[in-house]
């Protein structure tokens, strides 16, 4: 069929024939907003890099989780800021640690709210890798013990889904069989599968005080120039047992994103990370693009690469915008 007998500008004459044969729609329901725990009461400190974004306090969590809620964002993911880092990162599972207890007080204030932990210890460690360290190198199999350690305290605080971060070779496995061993088995792995070595992490690195003090993390996360890795990344992931897959960031690995949507069955995540966030927001401020119709845009491109679930600090500003 083609032109005058086909003319697809009969199928856009207005919003209710947009809508009708609209593919891909938005839901808050799959979206995940990030949260930054920080010490102390009381607490609002807003993350400059990130406007709209804020590092809160345990007593303020309750109320932030509301916020979500109302507006059908249903999920969460914590950041910890801790109290002190040590050489090997134990502030991430120790029994009282910031996340522990935030999860806690989630659990006990708004039962209803899903929990979701990022497990890694750069947070955590005073060198500010994923892991602990032999020889200035992140040590792979020593790593994973923390990591069991630390999704296994989630677990145990209450958390719904555990989510590692960290990179490591054989995580998810370790992590997995640590929940089961517990009597977690009914705990969920989102495993960060596909995770690259971004520069658009900068400004999540200032809000949750994890950049490396030497080197770099291209050690452990992906290479920027690799797809067909990124499908042996999943597949490993798939075969120890995770649950959902996460490509991360989102915006510029779209095509990495469609290539796993293709190739597993899994539910996909894609985190739409701080500097992607970051960029919007400051070109939106200086007038320069509309925020609300970029921020639409670009969710809406992760959603039609093949994402179900979207991790963003846009999260409530799509959900409002939805409401519109
Ligand atoms: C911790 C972690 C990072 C992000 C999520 N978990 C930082 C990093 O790997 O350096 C980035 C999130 C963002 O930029 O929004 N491993
Ligand atoms: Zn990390």
């Amino acid at each position: 069929m083609v032109f005058p007998e086909y003319r697809p500008r009969r199928m856009r004459k207005n919003e209710a024939f947009r809508g009708l044969i609209r593919e891909n729609r938005l839901d808050p329901a799959q979206f995940i907003y990030p949260l930054f725990v920080m010490p102390g009461k009381n607490k609002r400190e807003a993350i400059a890099s990130m406007p709209g974004v804020f590092r809160v306090s345990i007593d303020q969590l309750a109320q932030e989780a509301r916020e979500c809620l109302e507006l059908g964002v249903n999920s969460v993911i914590l950041f910890g800021l801790p109290e002190k880092k040590d050489a090997m990162g134990s502030g991430a599972h120790a029994k009282n640690g910031i996340i522990q207890q935030a999860i806690r007080e989630l659990k006990n204030k708004v039962p209803e709210l899903m929990v979701v932990t990022d497990v890694c210890l750069c947070e955590y460690t005073d060198h500010g890798h994923c892991g602990c360290l032999i020889n200035n190198d992140v040590d792979n199999d020593a790593t994973l013990e923390i990591l069991a350690k630390t999704a296994l305290s989630h677990a145990e605080a209450g958390a719904d889904i555990v989510a590692p971060s960290d990179m490591m070779d054989g995580r998810v496995a370790e992590i997995r069989a640590a929940l089961d061993e517990h009597g977690h088995e009914t705990v969920p792995i989102m495993s960060y599968a596909v995770k690259y070595a971004s520069a658009f992490y900068g400004p999540f690195r200032d809000a949750a005080d994890c950049a490396p003090q030497f080197g770099d993390r291209r050690g452990y996360q992906m290479d920027p120039a690799n797809s067909r890795e990124a499908l042996r990344e999943a597949t490993l992931d798939v075969d120890e047992g995770a649950d959902i897959l996460m490509v991360k960031p989102a915006v510029a690995y779209l095509d990495i994103i469609s290539r796993l949507r293709d190739e597993f069955d899994l539910p996909i995540a894609a985190y739409h990370v701080s500097g992607e966030y970051a960029m919007i927001k400051a070109a939106a401020e200086r007038g320069w693009i509309d925020g609300d119709r970029v921020m639409a845009e670009t969710l809406l491109s992760i959603k039609r690469a093949g994402a179900d679930i979207i991790i963003t600090y846009f999260a409530k500003d799509m959900a409002r915008l939805l409401r519109r």
